[in-house]
């Protein structure tokens, strides 16, 4: 009997190797807080009294407006509207698939005024678009992962609106439960990372989330559909980590939220740090200030 070991035995054993990610191209709505402020409070990161620097946060828009270009993605741009200082937060616009785009409705009376333009940007631009009959606000609570559409409800988008968005884009809808105040827009709890089909047909659908902003019963389905998912702790939940945009590669996360960054890091995204502390002074991130526009 042969002592020797064999080849494979006398190297050391390999690191497991992080997996390449791949940047898909995206289109993107924003929309330039030329209005920007705090008149009112409608989530509880909004404090009315304390000032605002409209200049500042046009600044830190175009950083993140820059950064999709320099990664190559394309960002339409829709007029601000001067006393709808929320308008920035393009991400409540509206909720677009294949060419067709479920208006919102919102829930705060502060933001009605922004439906209309949202709508007939959408048809202005080629979008069969849908006037929706629930209150929901747009992708703020529709997360589309991979070939399903997570949808928040709790503070602002009604269950009903569910069952709306599910008819309308003929999907599997999984409605979670949102219960800190803080945390009001599934887009502030989730952040999808990497929601396409691979070239095989397996769907490598993966997120991260923040448990505590979801009740025990929603906590329990993302356990169960995303076994792989990042959990984010409470800290970075709370400088907004998790209101990103990812591409599948590039992730843009706030600077702040340096756990988050790490945990991105080791499974092989590449984290791209844009500031937005002035347009958290409104409660809204990066994924507010963003609405994918699918074709
Ligand atoms: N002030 C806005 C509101 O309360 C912020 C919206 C943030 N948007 C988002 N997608 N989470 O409606």
């Amino acid at each position: 009997m042969s002592t020797h070991p064999t080849l494979a035995e006398s190297r050391p054993t390999p690191e497991p190797a992080t997996p390449q990610r791949i940047a898909q191209h995206r289109r993107y709505l924003m929309c330039r807080p030329e209005h920007f402020t705090v008149s009112y409070r409608i989530n509880p990161w909004m404090e009315p009294d304390r000032p605002t620097d409209t200049a500042k946060a046009v600044q830190q828009w175009q950083d993140l407006y820059d950064t999709y270009v320099r990664l190559g993605h394309d960002v339409e741009l829709i007029d601000p509207v001067e006393g709808l200082p929320d308008m920035v937060y393009t991400a409540n616009g509206g909720f677009l698939i294949d060419g067709r785009a479920l208006g919102v409705r919102f829930r705060v009376p502060e933001r009605r005024g922004e439906e209309r333009p949202f709508m007939q940007w959408f048809a202005d631009h080629g979008f069969e678009v849908i006037e929706p009959v629930e209150v929901q606000e747009g992708e703020g609570d529709f997360l589309l992962v991979g070939d399903t559409i997570l949808a928040g409800t709790g503070f602002r988008s009604v269950g009903d609106s569910h069952r709306e968005v599910a008819e309308v884009f003929g999907r599997e809808v999984v409605s979670l439960r949102l219960v800190d105040p803080r945390f009001y827009h599934l887009d502030t709890a989730i952040a999808v990372l990497d929601p396409v089909e691979g070239p095989d047909g397996v769907e490598r659908a993966n997120i991260a989330y923040l448990p505590t902003a979801f009740d025990e019963a929603s906590r329990a389905v993302l356990t169960e559909r995303y076994p792989e998912a990042i959990l984010v702790d409470d800290a970075d939940g709370a400088v907004f980590g998790l209101n990103t945009a990812s591409d599948g590669r590039n992730v843009i996360v706030s600077p702040r939220a340096v756990g988050f960054i790490a945990q991105l890091r080791e499974r092989g995204y590449v984290p791209v740090t844009v500031d937005l502390s002035e347009l958290l002074l409104g409660g809204g991130g990066i994924k507010c200030c963003t609405l994918e526009l699918r074709g």
